[in-house]
């Protein structure tokens, strides 16, 4: 899939960049596609919910929509942006993350399963929503992730209940006169390794293990949750995680467990990046070239307003220059204008040094790209193009100085 940007050329870039200016995010609808059906065949038995919080662009969710997958929400507004887009209610899975009462108030209207991982936010869902469906995220004590910070089980980790807390829960669940309808888990994000495979593997066993435990005290339970976070591959070398070994091996280990199909609970998986990582670039034009010291800084208008993951985590994400320049190769620093020294796309590159006015594309950042940026220094948030079938379309517009900074027209 590393075909995508190169199918389009160097001039179709720039005849873009003039027509919409930079920066802006653009998506492939047909590496979008790809990419689900890899899901879909390495995991043939499971339900996708596609984690929307990777990617919400309303074309990107209408294709997902299209493969016939639902949506993992973590947020009210989240679940109805899915809604309002047409997914339907019973594929649209809420998981909430230390909910006020506020919250949970809107996802009881919306009639959603409510995904819950504290004792208190249960009792007071409960509360809120009488006889309304639950699930429970829980922490297995096993956790992994390219960077602390996307860990979501284990010792640091806020998320989850903890198998000691169990039983409480679900005493408050027939308290409340809840109903228990699934168990759920997420580990982490960006599992690339075969160790991380051995993690996830390992975690979603123990997840069934204990989804038989609670079954035999509550009866039969309609979906086991495992999460996502499949890695892909950002650097060259690196390579997008192979999803067939792990479908098989959950999903064999699911069929034993629940030999009688009629009592099986339904297998729901949660990718993000996965889906969309590939499937987009943002595309920046440079600015400012300045040589201080022994460093070429390369100014570009995206910066991490635009596009966090590098200052955010250290992430690498590939650069390369729509038209390629003639010359000696310099060891680049690729920054954006916003007032901060993290302020980084891309460190140490080696390149041809680009001219002021070049495109550059900054790849693999259809995942957490415009999801995470931000209006910080009061910059626009980017548009986003969608190409499908030949066709470019403005999916949603830069933002305007009116909506950046709430000021009337
Ligand atoms: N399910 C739940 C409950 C999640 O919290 C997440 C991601 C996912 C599914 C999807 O994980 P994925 O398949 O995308 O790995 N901003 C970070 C990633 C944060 C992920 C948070 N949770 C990054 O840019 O790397």
């Amino acid at each position: 899939m590393r075909d995508w940007p190169s199918t389009i050329d160097a001039e179709q870039w720039e005849a873009l960049a003039r027509t919409h200016g930079t920066p802006f995010y653009a998506y492939d609808a047909s590496v979008l596609h790809a990419r689900c059906s890899d899901v879909s065949r390495a995991f043939s038995q499971a339900e996708v919910r596609y984690a929307m919080k990777a990617n919400a662009c309303p074309a990107v969710l209408d294709a997902i929509r299209e493969e016939g997958f639902g949506i993992d929400a973590v947020s009210p507004w989240e679940a109805r942006y899915a809604l309002s887009r047409g997914f339907d209610r019973e594929s649209v899975l809420y998981t909430g993350n230390f909910p006020s009462d506020d919250e949970l108030r809107e996802v009881a209207a919306l009639g959603l399963v409510a995904n819950l991982d504290a004792l208190s936010a249960l009792d007071r869902y409960g509360v809120i929503a009488k006889g309304a469906r639950v699930a429970i995220r829980v922490d297995l004590e096993e956790g992994a992730g390219h960077h602390p910070h996307v860990v979501t089980a284990g010792d640091e980790s806020k998320f989850g209940l903890t198998l000691d807390a169990l039983d409480e829960a679900l005493q408050i669940i027939e308290r409340r006169g809840l109903r228990l309808v699934g168990l759920h888990q997420h580990i982490g994000s960006g599992l690339s390794t075969d160790e991380h495979r051995a993690v996830w593997l390992r975690a979603a066993m123990g997840l069934f293990d204990v989804t038989q435990r609670v079954e035999a005290r509550v009866g039969p339970l309609s979906f086991v949750d495992v999460g996502g976070g499949f890695g892909v591959g950002y650097r060259d070398d690196e390579r997008t995680v192979e999803l067939a070994s792990w479908g098989d091996e959950l999903e064999r280990a699911l069929v034993e467990r629940w030999p009688d199909a009629s009592r099986r609970p339904a297998l729901w998986i949660e990718p993000g990046r996965y889906l969309v990582a590939e499937c987009g670039v943002l595309v920046a034009r440079v600015s400012t070239v300045k040589r201080a010291r022994d460093r070429v800084w390369v100014g570009t208008d995206a910066g991490m307003h635009s596009l966090v993951r590098p200052a955010m985590y250290g992430s690498y994400h590939p650069v390369t220059a729509a038209r390629v320049r003639e010359g000696a190769r310099e060891r680049c620093f690729i920054v954006g204008p916003i007032c901060e020294s993290g302020d980084v796309l891309a460190e140490e590159r080696s390149m041809v040094v680009p001219r002021e006015g070049d495109v550059l594309i900054v790849g693999v950042a259809g995942a957490y790209g415009y999801a995470m940026a931000s209006t910080y220094n009061l910059r626009a948030r980017p548009a986003e193009l969608f190409y499908d079938r030949g066709e470019w379309r403005v999916a949603r517009p830069r933002e305007t100085y009116e909506r950046v900074t709430g000021e009337a027209t």
